[in-house]
């Protein structure tokens, strides 16, 4: 296998006069996660979700914003950043659409779920639709696995779907360009409910 080189060195990185980290999110940092850890590295993961929510990627000058506020080394947050697939390295379409591919959710449908979504956006699994609205990724178990197979849009959890419902539900994203509730604990028992909880 031959290896890649990546221009790291030579990369150059895009930047703005506006900070991506606001004051606002540096205060949220500070009074409401900050407290709980002993380490500012634990409040990392909380500072890359604001980042990814608000401008739905994580700008490499977001990275070295945050790697200051929170006394970091620039490398850390790339690596946190680059483990996790919810986090965006490049632009994403304004929603997000990510079935999860984990054994569960596998063993129960997924499959043909994600081959029903790919084909209700016309694009494959890492792409965007062509206007820009909808992008579809895998993601790692969600933590649903009794309700598998899963999948969330933005950060609403669709449940128990099925291909032409995860099909209609992609649809109805791209056309109203708004992030549909949560479906798909209907029929749930009480019981069932709470493990799936
Ligand atoms: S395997 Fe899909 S939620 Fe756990």
């Amino acid at each position: 296998m031959a290896w890649i080189p990546k221009p790291s060195a030579t990369t150059k990185i895009e930047r703005r006069d506006e900070p991506y980290l606001t004051q606002a999110m540096q205060d949220e940092l500070s009074q409401r996660y900050l407290p709980r850890f002993e380490t500012t590295l634990a409040a990392l993961l909380p500072a890359l979700h604001m980042i990814q929510h608000e401008y739905h990627w994580v700008p490499p000058q977001a990275m070295e914003e945050i790697a200051e506020f929170l006394k970091l080394s620039p490398a850390d947050v790339m690596d946190t950043a680059t483990f996790y697939e919810e986090y965006a390295l490049a632009p994403r379409g304004r929603h997000v659409v990510g079935v999860c591919r984990s054994i569960a959710c596998e063993f129960c449908g997924q499959p043909e779920v994600t081959q029903a979504i790919k084909e209700a956006l016309d694009i494959d699994v890492g792409e965007t639709t062509s206007d820009d609205k909808v992008c579809l990724i895998e993601l790692e178990c969600l933590g649903s696995c009794g309700t598998a197979p899963v999948a969330l849009i933005d950060e609403e959890l669709h449940e128990q779907l099925t291909p032409e419902r995860a099909a209609e539900l992609v649809r109805q994203v791209r056309a109203s360009g708004s992030t549909p509730p949560a479906t798909g604990r209907e029929g749930l028992s009480p019981e069932a409910a709470s493990i799936a909880d």
